[in-house]
């Protein structure tokens, strides 16, 4: 084929072939909106791409030009720009049921159907009303009175010997004696203010001045090991968290020292990965309030008129699909049109997720960084965004809940579950990362309560915002907050 004459879809089934050809991928794994992450281009096969581009278009194809498309129309239609033989490429793609070319065009069907505001208001009151159920029956109605102090008193424990191999015992001290700093790399100036900090609440210490004081509290007297073993024995139903707690635990010195790295501790593993998943899909801190948002979608799902349009859903930082999960399922079996777009910033979590998922026709993949301007077409095109532990994470709340505001339709809405108090366990898991320390927005602490969210929400534009509560303690350590987009 001379590639000057070849019509929009000669082109790409050629450029198709090529892919097929470099990649090893057959034919029908190569789609149009197969990312290229998801088809194994790395700047090694995209120079490879390009020289057999190159030598197929005879025009100069550049390989950085390759690795910005998104997906692989996005390099069907870079090829098609250098070879300027219009703009009109066909999808090519006659495999696709109707409902996924409808996804296609996020705004097609955000035109004539609404979401009364009214229909949402009574799904989220509704689920309020349940939180102190869902809370006691999912293994959390002695959270804050039992198990949280014990983990509490497990970190202590993983601390003291961590300081033990770093030169100070407080074991050894007596109260009044004073206790010298422990050294430490400078980037866990934070991380260590925080320790010193959960020491002096449990008063192990008080301080003086800039100096360090033992007081009068006596230190747990198990070891780590033994407490673990006792929680692992009496909670079971928690065993995500602290199995977490000791990945990081016994290694805390050598980060701390800088012998470790804290990311590749949690994360450099299978081991680490799974307990991390684990941590969001199966422990009761995480699984009450994905309970209650998945109450949530289906008591307002069940509540939209229905016009045929589908519903547009989008989650943001699904990450390993502790939500993605378990919202699936109710709303497949909801049997209404839904498109749902998973999305992380991870284009391995994306890639993951799209194989996990291929089952399912109304969902869509792709990769969003909150914290970036949002693509044209996604500029108000969502009826709801989901996103469970993830804005937090970002730099910049003013930014990141900016940038889902404008991606929402005026009736749309997002719903956040965010943690809303500390739990020392989860700074001395997640504080060794470096994306734990990201905030730069004048947050003294990746996680905020209540009320700066909402406060947050509203100087974007957001409109009415609501949470969940109940009576019990435990409600105010993860809360549902919903925004409307107006
Ligand atoms: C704690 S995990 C989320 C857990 C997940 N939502 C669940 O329910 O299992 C946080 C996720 O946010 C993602 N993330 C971090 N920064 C992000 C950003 N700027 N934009 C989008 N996703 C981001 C991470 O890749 C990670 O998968």
């Amino acid at each position: 084929m001379v590639a000057q004459k070849a019509t929009s879809g000669e082109l790409l089934e050629k450029v198709r072939e090529i892919f097929c050809d470099v990649t090893g991928l057959d034919a029908d794994e190569v789609e149009e909106d197969s990312e290229l992450d998801e088809l194994g281009v790395d700047t090694i096969l995209a120079k490879e791409l390009a020289r057999k581009l190159s030598g197929f278009s005879g025009r100069a194809v550049e390989s950085s030009r390759i690795l910005e498309s998104e997906n692989f129309i996005g390099v069907v239609h870079y090829i098609q720009s250098i070879l300027d033989i219009g703009n009109e490429t066909t999808s090519g793609n006659d495999k696709e049921t109707p409902s996924r070319k409808q996804a296609k065009d996020p705004r097609s069907a955000a035109t004539n159907d609404t979401l009364p505001a009214s229909v949402i208001q009574e799904a989220f009151s509704s689920t309020k009303k349940i939180t102190d159920e869902l809370i006691v029956d999912g293994h959390m109605g002695n959270y804050c009175g039992e198990v949280m102090p014990r983990s509490t008193e497990l970190c202590i424990a993983y601390l003291v010997e961590a300081f033990e191999q770093l030169g100070c015992s407080i074991q050894s001290a007596k109260p009044g004696d004073k206790l010298k700093r422990v050294p430490y790399l400078p980037k866990y100036d934070k991380f260590m203010d925080l320790f010193y900090e959960l020491l002096r609440e449990q008063a192990l210490i008080e301080m003086d001045g800039s100096e360090i004081v033992r007081a009068a509290q006596s230190c747990p007297t198990k070891s780590a090991t033994e407490l673990l073993e006792d929680l692992l024995q009496d909670e079971p139903s928690h065993a995500p968290e602290f199995n977490l707690v000791q990945v990081t635990g016994p290694s805390l010195a050598d980060c701390l020292s800088g012998k470790q790295d804290g990311i590749a501790l949690i994360f450099g593993t299978a081991q680490g990965r799974q307990r991390v998943s684990d941590l969001y899909a199966l422990s009761p801190i995480n699984r009450v309030w994905i309970e209650q948002l998945a109450y949530f979608l289906e008591q307002l799902v069940k509540r939209v008129p229905q016009n045929g349009q589908p519903l547009r859903i989008m989650e943001l930082g699904a990450g390993t699909g502790g939500t993605t999960s378990t919202a699936i399922p109710v709303l497949a079996r909801l049997g209404v049109p839904i498109v749902y777009t998973m999305t992380d910033i991870s284009a391995s979590l994306v890639a993951a997720a799209k194989r996990k998922y291929r089952e399912n026709p109304f969902m869509q993949f792709k990769v969003v960084d909150v914290e970036s301007q949002p693509d044209p077409e996604l500029l108000r095109s969502q009826h709801i965004i989901l996103s469970t532990a993830c804005i937090h994470a970002t730099r910049s709340l003013p930014v990141s809940l900016k940038n889902i505001h404008s991606m929402l339709r005026p009736d749309g809405f997002v719903m956040l579950l965010e943690q809303t108090q500390q739990i020392p366990w989860v700074d001395f898991v997640f504080g060794l990362l470096e994306g734990w320390w990201l905030f730069e927005d004048g947050r003294h602490h990746a996680l905020a309560p209540v009320t700066h969210w909402e406060k947050i929400m509203k100087q974007v534009g957001f409109g009415n915002v609501d949470w969940t509560a109940g009576e019990r303690p435990e409600a105010g350590l993860q809360r549902l907050i919903i925004g409307y987009a107006s």
